[in-house]
């Protein structure tokens, strides 16, 4: 069972997406009824590393979408107060088959109750609302609890919920693995690679931390009842726990910053001046994207771009 520590994860993620998209890095109509208040100020690195996390996986899922048509499920793991239904919704991108998030029963009920206390998030549901004290379904969202280390459980949720093994899906797990003993996360992994057979995997995740970044952030985590226990060293090793995967590529967020289109890069650059760009480079070297795929019918899941 995740800590209080780790489920507090959510509250930093959530409140530095706020800020970030009130500095407008990126647009989301949607996280202020998650999240009221624009917190106070962050530090500009960390605005744009949240920047560059939002635009690796907006492009992975508007690449994943642009091989399968809307013909798919996605399935967001520790899903927090993740607003990308939503905006999957404005854009007119949701899936046909489905969307489910899964979370601990504490930040799931209190999703729940934002989602149900506020219009501009259910009156985009299709169908019937449907609640229990951890569960909320509709025709098209499913938002569950669930411990991650317990596949059985996380199984007969999903699948005695509509999950299809026969439809391409897109699995998401942004920030969330790092909190997850390594078997458990290899479970996971293992479930997944071998229940579908049209799939993508997307993790980000930090690595890289046997350094004193690394050994920084540890200690602060710590402090806050918050253990990385599945922190990897290196990439090699986070890379090992996808082998069962037909193709696996990974990407630290500083190559993917480098790859931002020139234009768009240039918006954001100016958003906020920074003092300091060694500090931001060497965040973006803290963290990477893992994109595992099974795709034996060569639709091009293999070539998505990171
Ligand atoms: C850093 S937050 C990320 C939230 C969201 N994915 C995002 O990027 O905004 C980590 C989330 O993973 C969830 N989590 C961690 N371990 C979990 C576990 N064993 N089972 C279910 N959820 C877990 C936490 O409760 C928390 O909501």
């Amino acid at each position: 069972m995740a800590s209080e520590g780790v489920m507090a994860t959510n509250d930093d993620a959530s409140l530095c997406k706020r800020y970030a998209t009130h500095m407008k890095y990126w647009k989301d109509d949607f996280i202020q009824y998650f999240v009221r208040n624009v917190p106070p100020r962050k530090a500009p690195e960390i605005n744009r590393g949240y920047y560059v996390r939002h635009y690796s996986i907006t492009s992975v899922v508007e690449q994943f979408f642009s091989m399968v048509s809307k013909n798919c499920q996605i399935v967001n793991l520790g899903c927090g107060f993740d607003t990308l239904y939503w905006n999957l919704h404005q854009k007119d991108m949701l899936p046909t088959k489905g969307f489910y998030e899964i979370d601990m029963t504490q930040i799931v009920q209190k999703k729940m109750q934002y989602i149900k206390m506020r219009p501009q998030l259910h009156q985009l549901f299709k169908g019937e609302m449907k609640i229990t004290s951890d569960q909320l379904h509709t025709q098209d969202y499913h938002l569950m609890s669930c411990d991650l280390k317990n596949i059985e459980e996380l199984k007969s949720k999903l699948y005695g919920n509509g999950l299809d093994k026969n439809i391409p899906t897109l699995f998401i797990a942004e920030c969330v693995f790092v909190y997850i003993e390594k078997d458990w996360v290899r479970e996971l992994s293992t479930f997944i690679y071998q229940d579908f057979k049209v799939c993508v995997l997307y993790d980000y995740d930090p690595v890289n931390l046997n350094d004193r970044f690394g050994e920084v952030m540890k200690e602060n985590l710590k402090g806050r009842d918050c253990l990385l226990l599945g922190a990897h060293d290196d990439m090699k090793s986070k890379m090992r726990s996808y082998r069962g995967f037909q193709d696996v590529t990974t990407r630290l967020l500083l190559g993917i910053y480098r790859n931002v289109p020139k234009a768009e890069r240039g918006r954001i650059e100016k958003i906020e001046f920074l003092d300091e760009v060694d500090l931001l480079e060497d965040l973006l070297k803290h963290y990477s994207v893992v994109l595992c795929s099974n795709d034996p019918d060569n639709i091009g899941l293999n070539g998505i771009i990171l």
